[in-house]
């Protein structure tokens, strides 16, 4: 952030205790923090943009009948994950690290919107219209009733939004946007609020749709997208692997939504391609049996998705034993490996161990739990675990086996893909398409399955 005089039309306020000053301060005299001062906006001038119309009170009974619109923008997977398509007037962040793919996705969302009629405007803020252009050719879409801007002054933007007045709008990036009335630099925390400010106004006096690109770092060390996160209706994170092609969208805050629901897409040479049935992407072919491997249910939204497992014990070669995931929270791990020492007795602490998820889709939920620990024992004890076989269940503290929500959706998924055998939790859930084996416990699991 720049520390160069303020012009009059912002002020300062301290982040941490909301302490206000005409001018930057090293340290806030009235709650003592060190550099939280960051330039705003003065409030009290009026915005340029006319405001909508006051709201006055209603009876609740009169909206009870009113049924939200919906844009469906006709890719089931990004539509599964805003909750059924775009809400006229909504305001949606999609954060990702730069070159993950969110310009390829938001030009192609652009797409299936326009060929369907719908007005759409494309803001570019840090690629030229060239580059637009070659993007758009590798995609190979016509382009005809998309509208491309290359600016990055907000007010010019949104003078420009007013003339053309679209149902969508694209902004790519929040980050390079910039507000004039502020002296910080296009990017900074100020300048990031400001901006998505502005847009939000707009959005929701003008009832157009606003997609805000937002990049994120590995470390998450820039600043901006997570300050936006309160402030907009949906957040949703563009995420994978970027050597290889998958890519997961996962709405993580969704005002018009479940936040549970992810969207699975192949990067490819002319652009993002659904993957409407993961579970066959994510398994291998073979039926060998396989040491160290386990396949495991992970449940996104209302959708199974089966994964395979691998683990690999191997004795320590010099000093600490590494622990390695891909995939799977290591503190998640961690725990697993402590149950199973203790419950178990094996002595895993003189060994690495290797957690790999395959595919590149990352594990947010317990219910893979028993999956990993029996992965794990395959590997150590060099047996693979008995084929056509998976795992579902949450391992607690004391060894036991826990019920996690969707079984029975989960069993369906792995008898649809023929799966012949389930280890599960004790529920009441039944099957006549899978063999199940209840579980109560981790050493039961071991018991049954390698003896
Ligand atoms: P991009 O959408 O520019 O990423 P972001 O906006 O998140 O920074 O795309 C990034 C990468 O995707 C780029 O390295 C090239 C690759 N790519 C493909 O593999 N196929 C395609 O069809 C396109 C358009 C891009
Ligand atoms: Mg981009």
């Amino acid at each position: 952030m720049s520390r160069s005089k303020s012009s009059k039309k912002t002020k300062f306020v301290c982040s941490s205790c909301g302490y206000e000053s005409a001018r930057w301060l090293g340290r806030c005299p009235s709650c003592g923090a060190w550099n939280t001062f960051v330039e705003v906006r003065d409030s009290s001038r009026k915005s340029w943009l006319v405001e909508a119309e006051e709201p006055r009170p209603v009876k609740l009974r009169e909206v009870m009948s009113i049924k939200r619109e919906r844009i469906p923008v006709g890719m089931g997977e990004v539509d599964r994950v805003l909750g059924g398509g775009i809400v006229p007037g909504s305001m949606i962040l999609i954060g990702g690290e730069p070159g993950i793919g969110k310009s390829t996705l938001l030009l192609q969302i652009a797409h299936r919107l326009a060929s369907k009629g719908a007005k759409v405007l494309y803001v570019t803020a840090e690629e030229s219209l060239e580059q637009m252009g070659e993007r758009a050719r590798r995609l190979g879409i016509d382009g005809e009733n998309i509208y491309i801007l290359a600016e990055s002054e907000v007010r010019t933007i949104i003078s420009r939004v007013e003339e053309i007045f679209p149902e969508v709008l694209f902004i790519d990036s929040i980050q390079t946007v910039y507000h004039p009335d502020l002296t910080s630099a296009p990017g900074s925390v100020s300048q990031v609020r400001e901006c998505a400010a502005e847009f939000m106004r707009l959005a929701k006096s003008r009832k157009i749709a606003t997609f805000l690109v937002g990049h994120v770092t590995k470390d998450g060390s820039l600043a901006g997208p997570r300050t936006l996160e309160h402030m907009v209706d949906a957040v949703i994170y563009f995420e994978g692997e970027r050597q290889l092609g998958l890519r997961i969208l996962r709405s993580v805050k969704n005002r018009y939504g479940s936040t549970n629901e992810i969207g699975v897409f192949e990067m490819e040479e002319r652009g993002l391609v659904e993957v409407t049935n993961p579970s066959a992407h994510f398994l291998s072919e073979t039926n060998e049996e396989r040491m160290g491997v386990a396949v495991i249910s992970l449940l996104e939204g209302v959708r199974p998705i089966l994964v395979e497992v691998q683990a690999l014990v191997a004795p320590t070669a010099y000093g600490m034993p590494q622990r390695n995931t891909t995939g799977f929270d290591p503190r998640r791990l961690s725990m697993i490996l402590a149950v199973l020492e203790i419950i178990t007795g094996y002595s895993l602490r003189n060994s690495d161990i290797f957690v790999n998820i395959t595919g590149g889709i990352r594990v947010t939920e317990s219910g893979g739990d028993l999956g990993v620990a029996m992965a794990i024992i395959s590997s150590f004890r060099r047996i693979p675990l008995p084929p056509g076989s998976i795992f579902i269940g949450e391992l607690g503290l004391g060894g036991e086996i826990r019920v996690v929500k969707g079984i029975q959706r989960r069993l369906d998924e792995a008898s649809r893909l023929g799966f012949q055998t389930a280890y599960i939790p004790h529920t009441s859930v039944e099957s006549r398409d899978i063999k199940i084996v209840k579980i109560k416990n981790i050493e039961e699991a071991i018991q049954s399955c390698v003896g």
